[in-house]
């Protein structure tokens, strides 16, 4: 990974530029970062704040010869690598909340957003975007934000270096990636479980389509959550916001 990287002062999303470079022909592993997003975009059509200097803002393209069903996996072998990174520099350890969430003490520090170009049975290229709070203070956040969202300057009481994290995370995803092609998902997804926080809990998952509530019992082998409610059937949930009940 990172042969091939665009560093960029500005943009409006390193998730555009990538779909852009990807669509180009750009090689496996190219990377796209940003020292600041205009437009940066999160889940679900969602705003991500991207402020300058103090984040990660990073695009990641990845060629794997797989079909598209296999995409959702991508976002938690990259919450893997992240999870393991921040720990080895700050010495806290953060928790996933499924799918794509990492959080410390129950806010929010990294979202991770994975993307597709394919055809029906074949994936073009992955596009893993990856938003990390490193260095904000709470009062940088907007209000909306402050209670929700955290930074690893925050949580660890220290300033953190981008470049060091970066580089770590791209040396894990790389990593794991290649657990992943030689011996498939079965062993990312026990060490994924490990580091989660919403199974075994109470949860409530809101889809498109509704609201499904009950014990969320694990994640199957594609990445998709189990949840098994209160009659004893269980649900496997695409995609969800997922609330855990206290
Ligand atoms: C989420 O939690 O909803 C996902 C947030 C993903 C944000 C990252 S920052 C780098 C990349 N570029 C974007 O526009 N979004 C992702």
């Amino acid at each position: 990974l990172g042969h091939s990287i665009h560093y960029l002062d500005s943009t409006d999303s390193t998730q555009k530029v990538a779909h852009k470079l990807s669509q180009e022909g750009c090689p496996e592993g190219t990377i796209v970062i940003a020292e600041e997003q205009k437009n940066g975009r999160g889940r679900l059509t969602r705003h991500w704040y991207s402020p300058k200097y103090t984040g990660v803002w990073m695009s990641i393209v990845l060629r794997p010869n797989l079909s598209p069903q296999k995409a959702p996996q991508f976002t938690l072998i990259a919450a893997i690598a992240v999870v393991q990174a921040i720990e080895e520099l700050t010495n806290v350890l953060p928790e996933i909340k499924w799918p794509n969430d990492i959080l410390i003490n129950g806010k929010k520090v990294t979202g991770i957003l994975t993307e597709l170009q394919a055809d029906v049975d074949k994936i073009d290229s992955i596009i893993i975007g990856i938003g990390i709070n490193v260095n904000q203070q709470l009062s940088d956040f907007p209000d909306e934000l402050q209670s929700i969202a955290t930074s690893l300057a925050i949580e660890s009481g220290r300033k953190i270096t981008r470049a060091k994290l970066i580089q770590c995370i791209l040396m894990k995803i790389e990593k794991y990636y290649h657990v992943y092609l030689e011996k498939g998902f079965a062993p990312l997804k026990i060490l994924w479980e490990s580091y989660a926080i919403s199974i075994g809990k109470e949860i409530i998952a809101r889809t498109v389509t509704g609201e499904i509530a009950g014990r969320a019992i694990g994640i199957t082998n594609e990445g998709i959550l189990k949840i098994e409610d209160d009659a004893g059937i269980i649900h496997e949930i695409y995609s969800a916001d997922i609330e855990i009940k206290k």
